[in-house]
């Protein structure tokens, strides 16, 4: 497709009689799907790998931590899909030829280098990307008065830039692959929100993420619009 706009003929083109030769599970299944899953080494990013691995998705996994919860090994095990979990490593030389460390640079959603690398080797591992989920975050609990820049910034860097990224590298890979078959051209992203971007919380003092979590809301709804018409849907999920 090449980022050209889908047409509502395309969108709309469907066999009257499917019902007849397809069953509701194969509408559910995601069968030879890639989902990406930011975050999902642990949590609810995890919980989600066996949601879609359950459906039939493979699985990749892009998240900092050098080594997963126990559970993910489950996942590989148990599921019959392809599940990898992204850490990016990158070789540097002390002394030429003497001394060669392998740095694991990992998968931090904030470094836009080291994200975007781990994007085209998902797509070179699995051939393509036809679904996101954005769990990376994290949720600072200290008083406003005290937050210092360094620790804000790295709260938005995460929650907000690393979610906003990770969609643009998804979605360019989204509108360049063909589709599955003529109902699913495009793909669909996920973005966890929280509630937080409804209510505040008393008891908690948490104003960054807060403001943060507000923001993934208002970039689903943009990105929901502005990728429509790209055969890109986008949503929210908002747990709490
Ligand atoms: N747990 C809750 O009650 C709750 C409620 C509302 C929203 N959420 C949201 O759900 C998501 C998952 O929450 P959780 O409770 O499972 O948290 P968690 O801390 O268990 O999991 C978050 C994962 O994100 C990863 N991560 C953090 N920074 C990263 C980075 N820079 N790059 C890549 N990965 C990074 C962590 O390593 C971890 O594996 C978060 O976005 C959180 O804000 C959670």
């Amino acid at each position: 497709m090449n980022g050209t706009l889908v047409q509502p003929q395309q969108v709309l083109k469907r066999d009257a009689d499917s019902f007849l030769h397809r069953t509701v599970q194969d509408l559910f299944s995601l069968k030879g799907r890639t989902i990406v899953i930011t975050g999902g080494a642990r949590g609810i990013g995890l919980s989600f790998g066996f949601a879609v691995a359950e459906a039939g998705a493979n699985v990749a996994i892009v998240d900092l931590l050098s080594e997963p919860h126990e559970h993910f090994y489950k996942l590989e095990k148990d599921y019959g899909v392809k599940v990898k979990l992204y850490k990016y490593f990158t070789e540097r030389r002390l002394y030429p030829i003497l001394l060669k460390f392998m740095f694991n640079d990992r998968s931090d959603v904030t470094n836009h280098a080291v994200l975007g690398a781990t994007f085209e080797e998902i797509v070179k591992d699995f051939g393509r990307i036809d679904g996101l989920v954005t769990a990376a975050g994290i949720c600072p609990d200290e008083p406003f008065i005290e937050r210092k820049p360094e620790s804000v910034a790295r709260c938005m860097n995460i929650n907000v830039l690393g979610t906003y990224f990770a969609a643009q590298f998804a979605t360019a890979s989204m509108i360049k692959q063909e589709p599955l078959d003529d109902t699913h051209r495009g793909g669909s992203i996920v973005m966890v929100a929280s509630v937080a971007a409804y209510v505040a919380s008393k008891g908690q003092t948490t104003s960054d993420y807060c403001a943060s979590k507000g923001a993934v809301l208002s970039l689903a709804k943009a990105l929901g619009v502005e990728l429509a018409m790209k055969g890109v849907r986008v949503n929210s999920i908002s747990p709490g």
